[in-house]
C-alpha cells in the first residue's frame, strides 16, 4: 500500500459519472482537510484520516495540496517549424489571419512538418510532452492537422500514439481538418479525406474541424462531420476564434463533445447550448498569444449553464504546455472564479477529451492519476502565478 499523507487539502472534485459539471456546480471542489489518499494497484483505495497497515511507500504532503491531474482538452503538440519569429511581427500589429493569408502562421509550420520524418517529429514532440507532464497534465486531447494529406495526418496520429506509450501520459488522438491546402477547393479537399474515413479511424478517435474565416466553411464542415459521425468517430470543432460565419451554430445538427474557442460565439447560440453535454472548451492562451484584448465570455457561459472547460491550445502560435498558465489567464483575462477555473481544468476537461472515468476526480476506486502542489491552499492557485506549483506527480499509482 502506498500513501499520499498529511495533505493540507484534498480536492475530490465529486464525480457522478454522467454529466460535465455547469452553473454553480463549478464550486463545488468536494474538499477534504488533514487527510490520507490509500494507493493500491494504481488505483485509490480510500480517503480518510487514517493510516492503513502495511504501508510500503509514504509521500509527504503536509502543508500541501492535491487534487486530479489536470487534463488539457486541447492541444497540437505535434508539429516541426517553430513560430517564433511571428511574435514581434504580431506585436507590430499584423493580425492572424493576414499572416495566414500571406502563406505563413499554419502554411509555414505545415511545410515543415511535411517534410519531418516520424523520428525527427516524435524528438521534437517529447520535450513539449515532458513539459505538459512536469506542469501537471496527465491526460490530453491531441490533435494531427499539420500534415494535410492523408500520409502525413497518419504520420503524426502515429507520433502521438508512440508519445502516449512511451511517456506517463494519456493522448487522446485527434484527426484535425486544419486548412485548405493551397491552390485546392475546398470541397474538392473535404470529399478526398471523406474517401479516406475509414483507414483515419484506425488512428484517431475524434475528429476536429477548423470552421471559420479563412478556414473551412459551415457548409463543407457539415457534410464533413456528418459522414464522421456515421463512422463513428466523436466530433470536436474549433469554431468562432476570428469571427462568426455560423459554425457555432452546428450545434443544432450535432451532438459535440466539445466546441472550442467560442471567442465570438453569439448569445442565441450559447441559449441552445444550455443544459446540454457539449463543453465549451476556452483557450483564452490563443488571444493572448495574438497581442488581443479580448477573450471568450466565460462568464456567459458558466452564468448561462454551458459547461466550461479549459486548455492551451498548444501550437507554434499559442506556445505554451503549461495548465497552470491557463488558469491564470482563466482567472485574469476571463473572470473565472478560482475554483471553476480548477473544475474546468480537470473535472470538466475531462469530458472534453472523453476520458472522466480515470481522470478528473479522485475517489474510492479510480484510477489514481493526481498531483501536489506545493501551497497551503487551493486558493494559491491562480494568486501565485507564473511558477510551476507542483511537487509531485503520480500517474496510475506511480510516483513519477
Ligand atoms: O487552435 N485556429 C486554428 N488552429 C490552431 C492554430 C494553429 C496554428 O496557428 O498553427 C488554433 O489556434
Ligand atoms: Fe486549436
Amino acid at each position: 500500500m502506498k500513501v499520499i499523507e498529511n495533505a493540507s487539502e484534498i480536492i475530490t472534485i465529486p464525480n457522478d459519472g454522467k454529466h460535465p459539471k455547469r452553473g454553480e456546480g463549478m464550486l463545488d471542489l468536494g474538499i477534504i482537510r488533514n487527510a490520507n489518499i490509500w494507493i493500491e494497484n494504481g488505483k485509490i483505495v480510500k480517503i480518510t484520516r487514517e493510516m492503513p497497515q502495511g504501508v510500503d511507500e509514504k509521500i509527504d504532503a503536509k502543508g500541501k495540496v492535491v487534487m486530479p491531474s489536470f487534463v488539457d482538452p486541447h492541444t497540437h503538440p505535434v508539429f516541426a517549424g517553430y513560430r517564433d519569429f511571428e511574435l514581434p511581427i504580431k506585436q507590430a500589429g499584423k493580425g492572424y489571419q493576414e499572416i495566414l493569408r500571406s502563406g505563413g502562421g499554419i502554411y509555414y509550420t505545415v511545410e515543415k512538418t511535411r517534410y519531418a520524418t516520424s523520428e525527427e517529429l516524435f524528438n521534437e514532440s517529447s520535450k513539449r510532452i515532458e513539459y505538459m507532464i512536469r506542469h501537471g497534465t496527465l491526460a490530453a486531447e491531441a490533435k494531427s492537422g499539420y500534415g494535410i494529406d492523408v500520409e502525413n495526418e497518419i504520420k503524426l496520429l502515429e507520433v502521438i500514439k508512440r508519445l502516449s506509450s512511451e511517456y506517463p501520459i494519456l493522448l487522446v488522438p485527434t484527426f484535425l481538418l486544419h486548412i485548405i491546402p493551397k491552390g485546392r477547393e475546398e470541397g474538392d479537399y473535404v470529399v478526398d479525406i471523406i474517401d479516406k474515413l475509414d483507414l483515419i479511424r484506425k488512428y484517431a478517435q475524434n475528429v476536429d474541424v477548423f470552421c471559420d474565416i479563412d478556414a473551412f466553411s459551415p457548409q463543407w464542415t457539415e457534410i464533413f462531420l456528418k459522414k464522421a459521425q456515421e463512422k463513428g468517430f466523436k466530433l470536436k470543432i474549433h469554431a468562432d476564434e476570428l469571427g462568426f460565419i455560423g459554425c457555432s451554430s452546428l450545434i443544432k445538427k450535432f451532438n459535440f463533445i466539445s466546441m472550442d474557442h467560442m471567442l465570438k460565439t453569439p448569445d442565441e447560440v450559447i441559449m441552445d447550448m444550455r443544459n446540454r453535454d457539449t463543453v465549451a472548451v476556452l483557450l483564452p492562451g490563443t488571444p493572448f498569444s495574438l497581442f488581443k484584448d479580448e477573450f471568450a465570455n466565460a462568464r456567459k457561459f458558466i452564468d448561462n449553464n454551458v459547461p466550461v472547460a479549459i486548455g492551451t491550445d498548444l501550437n507554434p502560435n499559442c506556445y505554451t504546455e503549461n495548465m497552470q498558465e491557463i488558469i491564470d489567464l482563466s482567472i485574469y483575462k476571463m473572470k473565472m472564479k478560482i475554483e471553476e477555473a480548477i473544475v474546468a481544468s480537470t473535472y470538466n476537461a475531462a469530458f472534453a477529451t472523453g476520458v472522466q472515468d480515470r481522470f478528473g476526480s479522485l475517489g474510492e476506486g479510480r484510477e489514481a492519476n493526481i498531483i501536489i502542489l506545493d501551497i497551503p491552499s487551493y486558493t494559491h492557485l491562480g494568486y501565485h502565478f507564473g511558477v510551476n506549483l507542483v511537487s509531485d506527480i503520480i500517474y496510475k499509482g506511480e510516483l513519477i
